[in-house]
């Protein structure tokens, strides 16, 4: 049995730490071993929910960032920044792919993605089979949007808060081949998953061939009850293409609790993996009966890779993904959802105290995570966003919609209780004063 100073000369910690026990000089470790080191010292110890207000441990996470700190970036759920770690990775894979890339990219790298394939299937809960790497959300959507073959008049389910490129999608094929797209209205926020259950239910019709919908809405971050819809349409015979574009990596759930038959993420918002990488999960059943968006071959029919056959593209980021994942363990997915939601929680109640501000997005357990749409009455969510940025530099993401409209707020793991305070103050100024 190692006294705790022992065990810190063995890693090879400065001695003085081990006497003062003051923070962890971890900066140089990679995270996954820092948050090793941390357990074992058992100074994160602790449920999930204690574990996000400790500022020491997330002192660590958010020194694996390379973030630019002059400013204050509130719009993680467009696009995440990777961690150091993944970005060294992905360079690392991109220089030895430069040194020969017909075999260093394609005899060596690209053999590699099984096993990122069989490691992104073990923790997000399908079969390695299941899984197909894509570029991002948005093809992986497209794989399953446009697939599919319909015939004129045939129906597809699904609201008006579903992403503009997806809805884009279907509307293509209306012009095209003649298919009727009906999207439902929603409420905001949608605390009763009955309600919105009933919803889609009541707008199916005969000829409704498939429904569309998010598992976290990316307007406000409100999660949907994809089980129960799944269940609804499955007994009608009704397959369902869910977008987890923000939802993998963010919350905890399994694909496969789902029960959907396809499912499609980003990888590059909350795993925090290399821009340009998604997931396609698509049930073992439904494989032969999808087209892939770009051709392959017949032997390909009911192999998942078919949907990867898209011409010469860098393996860089898809191998890297593997650090992702490891980064993403390292931190322990439940840690990183409760801290998303103490921090949701710390700026959007200390912004409720205010009559004029409103919150778009439920602070109920279930129906909303890191992220979270406030309005503040009387304010254009286009004015707030330009006064943030122009005078104190901080990044938000506007949102205007026919039924509702706000500033959507997503910090990530990396951000600060600071940067939060400074949002808050900001936006103090304009309860009191506007944007002028
Ligand atoms: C709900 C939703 N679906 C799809 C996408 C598209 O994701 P990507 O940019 O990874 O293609 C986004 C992106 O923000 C989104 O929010």
């Amino acid at each position: 049995m190692h006294t705790r100073r022992e065990f810190l000369g063995a890693i090879g910690l400065p001695a003085a730490y081990a006497a003062v026990g003051g923070p962890l000089p971890l900066g140089g470790l990679r995270l996954e071993r820092a948050v090793g080191v941390l357990e074992e010292l058992s100074m994160v110890r602790g449920s999930p929910q204690e574990v996000a207000q400790d500022e020491g441990f997330w002192r660590q996470v958010q020194q694996a960032f390379t973030v630019d700190r002059s400013l204050v970036n509130l719009n993680n759920g467009g696009v995440s920044p990777a961690p150091a770690v993944v970005q060294d990775a992905m360079k690392r894979y991109l220089d030895f792919s430069n040194q020969a890339p017909t075999y260093n990219m394609w005899q060596i790298l690209e053999p590699q993605k099984e096993g990122v394939r069989q490691r992104l299937a073990r923790e997000f809960g399908c079969e390695t089979e299941e899984v197909a790497i894509t570029r991002n959300a948005s093809e992986s959507l497209e794989i399953c949007q446009l697939g599919m073959d319909l015939a004129p008049g045939d129906e597809i389910l699904t609201t008006n808060q579903d992403y503009p490129r997806m809805i884009a999608t279907f509307k293509q094929r209306e012009r095209r081949e003649g298919i009727v797209l009906r999207q439902i209205s929603i409420p905001v926020p949608a605390e009763d998953p009955a309600e919105v259950v009933a919803r889609f239910e009541a707008a199916i019709t005969p000829r409704t061939r498939l429904i569309l919908m998010c598992h976290m809405i990316n307007l406000t971050g409100q999660i949907l009850p994809v089980r129960e819809v799944v269940a609804m349409a499955r007994a009608r015979g009704i397959p369902v293409i869910v977008d987890g574009a923000h939802a993998l990596a963010h919350f905890g759930f399994l694909i496969s609790d789902l029960e959907c038959d396809y499912y499609a993420s980003s990888l590059h918002k909350w795993l925090f993996a290399p821009h340009g990488t998604g997931l396609l999960y698509v049930r073992r059943e439904q494989i032969p009966g999808l087209w892939p968006l770009m051709a392959a071959p017949e032997p390909m029919d009911d192999d998942i890779r078919k949907f990867e056959e898209i011409g010469t593209h860098p393996a860089a980021n898809f191998i890297a993904i593997g650090e992702a994942l490891t980064f993403h363990q390292g931190v322990g997915p439940e840690r990183k959802e409760a801290r998303l939601i103490y921090l949701r929680d710390y700026w959007a109640k200390a912004l409720l105290e205010h009559d004029r501000v409103r919150l778009h997005t439920s602070l109920k357990p279930g129906f909303a995570c890191g992220i979270a749409t406030v309005e503040i009455e009387g304010v254009e969510p286009g004015d707030l966003n330009r006064f943030l940025w122009e005078k104190h530099r901080i990044i938000t993401t506007p949102i205007t919609h026919e039924e509702f409209r706000g500033l959507r707020i997503s910090p990530s793991v990396y951000t600060t209780p600071e940067e939060l305070d400074r949002l808050v103050e900001a936006m103090e100024v304009v309860v009191r004063e506007g944007v002028g």
